[in-house]
């Protein structure tokens, strides 16, 4: 029996009626529930057991990717902790695509609907067991936005948990991550390197569990679900294949306990201020543009008005403090060695650019979770405010005649923030990618993908293929690329992406043609074609080019339902009333 809470308060052997479980108790009192008992016997429950809180754990654990593969410990962990405190653990699966495995095949467009699909199913899991309490253990890049949103949806006493991010591989004396991968797939293609070394690196890029080990998106995320309050102090960063990662699913599994005792809901936690918070950590960081998306779409289910130019202002005012791949130097497991993502935000919550009053699922404000100041981290690794790497934040919002609804760039350890050049122009992704090996693609070009859009490809794929081609080429400095589709965490280069409105639902980007000039001014938060609106649209109007055909079910259903990336690519009206 643990003698504390996660912030060092009594917690006593729990006793009856001492955990609010209304869910539970509609489902299971009452001569009318003795159906509802009967079955529960027979998954091994007790008749004192459907007296306790249910405590419903949902998990992505699966067999595709490394991501996932220390949460089935975790879970256990988890389980024996939530027993002991007098909870009944109910254990269930949700699925995982994995970017790192579809990225640069059509199946990419899977994976953004898989955010919905984590989301809808642990709701209704949820929902139809009547579990009090929800344990969400998530890795890769959809699983923690979705299951985010799913506690965001239900209301009900929440927090999240890591699987841990990979350790960095090594080859011929440098530290590699799949970005590397990536990256080299593209030199192979222009003779820069042999096809023997890239298999070498395929056998020591991705060294063993966990999620893709840079600043990517799986991780960005796990580290904004700290800065947003959903998850304990220091759970991010823990990698994958040490055992503290097992006992941080113990420890959040306490903690759980605790938010139901207290009855401290995900939209306690989940303010307007909280959302601020994980800007400017992302910002601070330089995290994944999809963290834009997800953060946008978690505020929808929670009912909170976030809008992109809040990223903007946010990103305006706080310093790139952060050096972390990919535009960076370090990766997140090193981050774990200084002190994880505590040690960033207690540097931004002094510099008085974090709200410290925002509650955390520790039952405190972030403030008083955050305790002490810790030791100074290096300074080639985490700066001081007042000496960034850059002076502004790594997300920058822009708008123009070609994203009226705005479009996203990171701007995360960049040399280049202006660009203006032709127009090559891509309605499918594998013809950007052609294009590239033919060796078509010059510098100076604007690369332009379209109706690659949350509606268009359908599932607003991430083109880490293409834009890691053109870095792999020696192209990254000198050319451009704009799309309605998104990037990997992975992504680094002058790529703006999120266009909206999408060239799916006829947005200007529908009319670009080959040769237009393209202009890109990070500055002045500017995206256009030197062309005129009008003209932009009638082209939009009369292009014989339409969005690819869905194929029926998943991807058919998500065309239908999809809103615009600007407003976090949602399927449903979430909080809002
Ligand atoms: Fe899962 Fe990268 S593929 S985190």
């Amino acid at each position: 029996m643990s003698e504390t809470d996660p912030v060092g308060r009594p917690l006593g052997p729990p006793h009856d009626g001492e955990y609010p479980r209304p869910e539970s108790a509609r489902m299971v009192t009452g001569p009318q529930r003795a159906p509802a008992r009967a079955m529960l016997r027979a998954t091994g429950a007790s008749d004192s057991d459907l007296g306790k809180p249910f405590v419903g754990i949902a998990n992505t654990w699966n067999e595709a990717t490394p991501c996932q593969y220390a949460l089935k410990e975790v879970c256990a962990a988890a389980k024996a902790s939530i027993l002991r405190l007098g909870g009944l653990p109910r254990e269930f699966g949700t699925i995982t695509v994995s970017d790192g495995i579809a990225m640069g095949t059509e199946e990419m467009r899977t994976s953004l609907v898989s955010r919905e699909i984590i989301a809808d199913s642990t709701e209704l899991m949820m929902r139809a067991h009547g579990y009090d309490a929800l344990l969400a253990l998530g890795a890769c890049d959809k699983g923690i936005p979705g299951l985010l949103m799913a506690a965001a949806r239900l209301d009900r006493p929440a927090i999240f948990s890591y699987g841990g991010t990979m350790l960095a591989g090594a080859f011929g004396g440098q530290r590699v991550t799949i970005q590397d991968m990536f990256e080299a797939v593209g030199a192979y293609e222009v003779g820069g390197i042999s096809l023997a070394e890239l298999e070498a690196l395929g056998h020591v890029a991705c060294p063993g569990a966990g999620t893709c080990a840079g600043l990517f998106t799986a991780n960005t995320m796990a580290a904004c679900a700290e800065a947003l309050g959903m998850a304990l102090l220091g759970d991010a960063s823990i990698p994958a294949v040490r055992p503290a990662r097992i006992a941080a699913g113990a420890r959040a599994a306490e903690a759980l306990l605790h938010l139901l005792r207290i009855d401290l809901r995900p939209r306690h936690i989940l303010t307007f201020e909280a959302f601020e918070n994980a800007i400017a950590l992302v910002a601070a960081m330089g995290g994944s543009t999809n963290a834009v998306l997800h953060l946008l779409a978690l505020a929808s289910e929670a009912g909170v008005h976030l809008t992109l130019d809040d990223f903007d202002r946010v990103s305006r005012r706080t310093p790139e403090i952060v050096s972390m791949k990919p535009g960076g130097l370090h990766t997140m497991s090193d981050l774990h060695e200084i002190g994880g993502v505590p040690v960033v935000l207690r540097r931004l919550l002094d510099a008085g650019l974090l709200h410290g009053e925002c509650l955390t699922v520790s039952g405190e404000t972030l403030r008083r979770s955050l305790g002490p100041r810790p030791a100074a981290p290096p300074e080639e690794f985490v700066r001081p405010v007042d000496r960034p790497f850059r002076a502004n934040g790594a997300i920058a919002i822009l708008r123009g005649n070609l994203a009226p609804e705005g479009a996203v760039v990171k701007t995360a350890h960049a040399t280049k923030l202006h660009h203006e050049g032709p127009a090559r122009v891509f309605d499918r992704e594998e013809d950007a990618l052609r294009a590239l090996g033919e060796r078509r693609i010059l510098p100076g070009d604007v690369v332009v993908v379209r109706y690659v859009g949350p509606r268009g490809a359908p599932g607003m794929p991430e083109l880490l293929a293409v834009t890691a081609a053109l870095v792999g080429q020696g192209l990254g400095e000198t050319t451009a690329l704009i799309t309605d589709g998104r990037f990997s965490g992975a992504t680094r280069g002058l790529m703006i992406g999120h266009v909206a409105p999408e060239a799916a639902v006829g947005g200007p980007i529908a009319g670009l043609r080959d040769g237009d000039t393209v202009r890109i001014d990070v500055d002045a938060r500017c995206l256009e074609a030197g062309l005129d609106a009008s003209e932009l649209a009638e082209r939009a109007r009369a292009t014989p080019t339409g969005p690819a055909p869905a194929p029926p079910g998943a991807l058919e259903k998500y065309r239908r339902l999809v809103g615009s990336a600007a407003a976090g690519a949602v399927c449903s009206s979430g909080g809002f009333p």
